[in-house]
Formats: C-alpha cells, sequence, structure tokens
C-alpha cells in the first residue's frame, strides 16, 4: 500500500491505496463520489473524465498513485454555492442527455474545451468531444449545450 494525499472538490483526502488502483476507482470507491462513471475501462469513452490540475483527463487512464498531489475536481464539484456550472445548466435546457450515463464524463470535457473560447465552431465542438461517446442522443443536443455554455463565456 502507499499513502496518497491530493485535493477532490476543494477538500484534502489522505488514503492508502494499492499501486494498480486506478484513480476512477479511487474516486468512486474511496471517496464515494460515484458521479464520475465508468464504462469501457479502456480510455475509450470517456464517462470517467474528470479534472486533473486544470485538464479534463479519462480517470481510468491515471493510477491513484499518480494523482498523489494534485487537485481534481469531479462532476459533483462543478456546481457552485447551489448554482449549476453553464456547462451543467446548458445540458439541462438543451436535454443533451438521454439515459445520461455519458453525462458527467461528456459535461467535464465539455467545460474545458470551451473554457476561454466562446467562439468555438460546431466543428471545433464535436471533434473537441470525440473521445467521449454518447450511445442515445445522437449528439445534436450536446453540441447545441456545449455552443450555448460556449456562448454564455463558461
Ligand atoms: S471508462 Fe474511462 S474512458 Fe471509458
Ligand atoms: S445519454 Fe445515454 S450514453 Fe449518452
Amino acid at each position: 500500500m502507499q499513502s496518497i494525499t491530493l485535493t477532490v472538490n476543494g477538500k484534502s483526502y489522505t488514503r492508502d491505496v494499492e499501486p494498480r488502483m486506478l484513480l476512477v476507482d479511487f474516486i468512486r470507491n474511496a471517496l464515494g463520489l460515484t458521479g464520475t462513471n465508468i464504462a469501457c475501462d479502456t480510455s475509450q469513452c470517456g464517462a470517467c473524465t474528470i479534472h486533473m490540475d486544470g485538464m479534463a483527463v479519462k480517470s481510468c487512464t491515471v493510477l491513484a498513485v499518480q494523482a498523489d498531489g494534485a487537485d481534481i475536481t469531479t462532476i459533483e464539484g462543478l456546481a457552485t454555492n447551489g448554482h449549476l456550472h453553464p456547462m451543467q445548466q446548458a445540458f439541462w435546457d438543451q436535454h443533451g442527455l438521454q439515459c445520461g450515463y455519458c453525462t458527467p464524463g461528456m459535461i467535464m470535457a465539455a467545460a474545458k474545451l470551451v473554457e476561454n473560447n466562446p467562439g468555438i465552431t460546431e466543428a471545433e465542438i464535436r471533434h473537441g468531444l470525440e473521445g467521449n461517446l454518447c450511445r442515445c442522443t445522437g449528439y445534436q443536443n450536446i453540441v447545441k449545450a456545449v455552443a450555448q455554455a460556449a456562448a454564455a463565456g463558461s
């Protein structure tokens, strides 16, 4: 076992972990933050996307020990003071989901994609979200939601 200390959604945690433990399993099982989903476990689908030190990262591709010292935000930490993040609000407004399984990862990836890029084009949104798969929506409303959030300056 190895001791790690990291910040998740503004709170510091120190835990002993096995060196082989994936960050997504640490987030879900050790911290109980189950908003971050697992689907493929092989870096294909993006359901496990989080923010790590300011970047959108697929947390099934990172070992928990590699996140020692990191500053992490999960979907549970995206809203502030009871107000949805503009990307969450846009998914709500545009109905950018059906079953919702891909949604946390999609929102986390999209939030970073549009950061400081209010003029992002539809083609750039589609290209930027290629690593996030959705089996339900056909993507149309997801793209609309991301465009709305980008225009709102999220
Ligand atoms: S579960 Fe991580 S990319 Fe699919
Ligand atoms: S809403 Fe079902 S996988 Fe995207």
